[in-house]
């Protein structure tokens, strides 16, 4: 069942090109306009939403804040991410026109499917990304909207984060389709760049892997581990951070690149690693330069620097002690292939360590209880 595969996590992570392929079918008319048959709310309500509202927990929220970067920027309508435990706790304001969008692998998460029931009784439309036919959150849920990862196994979420970010950028590409905030034409390309995704991941998985086994084997005795990012590199820095965590048992955190000054500087000694992830090159525009600026700063005091990059980038080949490549693409895309690395490592990393990295201690697959 592990199809020749080490680990179930191995498997997985080398089905992440069809994930991103499989969520994206079926999922357009004959003129390539966006339908999304299976989602049975009219487009007249879709049209009155003036927010949207993600619960999730763990991956499933870094799925979600990283749509909240592209979202809040086709659609014009405020995101707020919520960690579904947190939601019900705080007397979250929703209306009629506010969409819950709550994302879930399992469909069985009790924080999601709590917060949900909660939307739903304060009048909101609740909308499912779920991966699991048939499942608690979908079935009560107003409409669903079926991410295509296959079923995953290995308690460390991975195909199921691509196919999440996909799914809510449909989601997203579609409420600007009936909205009318970017033309037809400006869909149709990003739709085509997405196309294009699932064999930029494949030539991260073929090209970078032994590059990130060789930093596992050097790193593997790393107390600690920084991840820092900027704009949708942050939550993907999160993510990185999170799988190491849970699978490799090593402290981590991820952050804002930014609030690296407001304190987690402190913690840079000699040798420690830090992993950045580097926006596109392209142009080197302000948001390339500071986080290139972070990686400098940290440098200066004695981390050990891993950079995920543009192929090319000169500035991260000049300032980084490793770099895992990335082919270029548009920086809303950028998490789908800038996760990979990170996946690989956390898995290397617990390998090397002899982990069992399937079934990590203290976990469960889905989290069936509050
Ligand atoms: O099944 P769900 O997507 O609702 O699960 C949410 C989290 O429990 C899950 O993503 C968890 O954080 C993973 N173990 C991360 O790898």
């Amino acid at each position: 069942e592990k199809g020749g595969w080490p680990s179930f996590m191995d498997k997985e992570i080398h089905e992440d090109p069809s994930a991103v392929a499989d969520t994206l079918l079926g999922r357009f008319d004959a003129k390539g306009d966006i339908a999304l048959d299976e989602v049975h709310i009219d487009e007249e309500v879709f049209r009155s939403i003036d927010k949207i509202i993600v619960v999730a927990c763990g991956t499933a929220s870094y799925a979600g804040m990283v749509a909240k970067y592209a979202i809040e920027h086709w659609v014009r309508i405020p995101v707020e991410v919520e960690l579904a435990h947190e939601f019900r706790y705080r007397d979250p304001i929703l209306t009629h026109r506010t969409l819950v969008v709550a994302i879930s692998q399992s469909g069985e998460t009790m924080d999601t499917l709590m917060a949900l029931r909660h939307a739903r009784e304060q009048g909101s439309r609740v909308l499912a990304i779920c991966n699991t036919q048939g499942s608690s959150i979908p079935r009560e849920s107003d409409a669903v909207l079926y991410t295509h990862a296959g079923p995953e196994i290995a308690v460390a979420s991975t195909k199921a984060f691509l196919a999440q970010i996909v799914a809510a950028y449909m989601l997203g590409l579609y409420l600007a389709q009936v909205k009318g905030t970017m033309f037809a034409d400006e869909i149709r390309q990003i739709v085509g760049q997405l196309k294009a995704m699932p064999a930029k991941i494949q030539w991260v998985l073929d090209h970078q892997a032994d590059q990130v086994e060789q930093a596992a084997r050097r790193l593997s005795g790393a107390r600690s581990f920084l991840f820092l990012g900027r704009h949708v590199g942050y939550p993907v820095a999160m993510e990185g951070a999170l799988k190491l965590k849970e699978i490799a048992y090593t402290f981590t955190e991820g952050f804002a690149a930014g609030e690296l000054k407001h304190g987690p500087i402190a913690l840079v000694e000699e040798g420690e690693p830090v992993v950045v992830i580097v926006p596109s090159s392209h142009g080197r525009d302000t948001l390339h330069n500071k986080v290139i600026s972070g990686i400098e700063e940290v440098k200066a005091r004695g981390a050990f620097t891993i950079a995920v990059a543009e192929e090319g980038d000169p500035d991260a080949e000049r300032y980084a002690d490793v770099v895992f490549w990335r082919p270029a693409c548009p920086t809303l895309l950028s998490p789908l292939v800038d996760v990979v690395p990170l996946q690989l490592l956390a898995m290397d990393m617990a390998q090397i360590k002899g982990l069992d990295v399937d079934k990590p201690r203290n976990l469960a697959k889905s989290v069936t209880v509050e």
